[in-house]
């Protein structure tokens, strides 16, 4: 039941239709008993300064924000936090009583939260790790593997010169793709943060067979949940993690940013979203 008292949340991007974030919320909510709505904010590319700017003050309490208004979403806000500013985006808004705007990045915790579920032992400060791409998700992964005391973050990316601009920020070293058996050397982890695979690109070709049989493969795309990329790593008989662990990571710490406490712990939220991405 939603009521006058009823507390708004939810997620805006471009398309939204897909998203499984207002599942996971709702059903936190409801297994709370908070009296909390999570919907789903579909603006038009243009439109996405105004719509911000009209929730200062708290008519929502706060948004999680993804593709491809990330780096604007930082730059409304007034309040960035350090993880926000070091990831170059923001994946939440708080929307304070006085008018400002607190901006977060939960990214990065998921990243690591999928890692430490999914490989157990994962230590994300024992080696270098590689990371394919050079976008928003890629500068995010690489600021939460710096974050958590990684000696050395490598980029790999097609066009060499967008690794090299996250790199002169972050540190680490870029790679071209054609190099990538070279960057994949000692790693302890290989990350995939590029859109290859999804529609309209071509798949990614990258060497994993260079990778320590030790190494742990990460993929941060969901649909499918086994990616080709995934599957590879498998068929290699590399420990691999998915991105719908990261996705769910990231919800936790969001939740907590909008409702001030955790999500409780027994909805099995992974049960519910895997129902729902094959009843798609
Ligand atoms: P994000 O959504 O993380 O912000 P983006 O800015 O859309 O990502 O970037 C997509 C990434 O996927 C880029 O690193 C892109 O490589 P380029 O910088 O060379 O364009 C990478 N990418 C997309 N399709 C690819 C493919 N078929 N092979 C290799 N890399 C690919």
């Amino acid at each position: 039941m939603i009521s006058g008292a009823t507390l708004l949340a939810g997620v805006v991007g471009n398309p939204i239709a897909h998203s499984m974030s207002p599942i996971l919320h709702n059903a936190w909510l409801a297994a709370a008993g908070i009296d909390g709505a999570y919907v789903p904010f579909r603006v038009a590319e243009d439109r996405f300064t105004g719509f911000v700017e009209s929730l200062r003050g708290g008519s929502v309490r706060g948004l999680n924000v993804t593709i491809p208004f990330k780096e604007q979403a930082l730059a409304l806000a007034d309040r960035p936090g350090e993880r926000a500013t070091m990831a170059g985006a923001a994946n939440v808004l708080v929307f304070e009583a006085d008018g400002g705007i607190l901006a977060d990045n939960t990214d990065g915790l998921g990243l690591l939260a999928a890692l430490a579920g999914q490989a157990p032992g994962f230590d994300p400060g024992s080696g270098p790790v590689a990371i394919l791409g050079a976008g928003g998700g890629a500068r995010g992964a690489a600021a939460a593997f710096t974050a958590a005391g990684c000696p050395e973050v490598r980029i790999v990316n097609r066009t060499q010169a967008r690794a090299q601009a996250i790199t002169d920020v972050l540190g680490g070293e870029a790679f071209g793709l054609d190099r990538a058996a070279a960057a994949f050397e000692g790693v302890i982890a290989v990350v995939n943060a590029t859109s290859a695979g999804l529609a309209g690109e071509g798949e990614l070709d990258a060497p994993l067979e260079a990778t320590p049989t030790t190494c742990v493969v990460m993929d941060m795309v969901y649909k499918p949940l086994l990616t080709p990329f995934l599957a590879r790593a498998q068929a290699l008989e590399r420990r691999t993690v998915d991105g719908l662990a990261m996705l769910i990571g990231q919800a936790i710490p969001s939740f907590e940013a909008f409702y001030g406490r955790p999500p409780p712990a027994d909805v099995d939220v992974r049960a519910l979203a895997l129902k729902f991405l094959e009843g798609r």
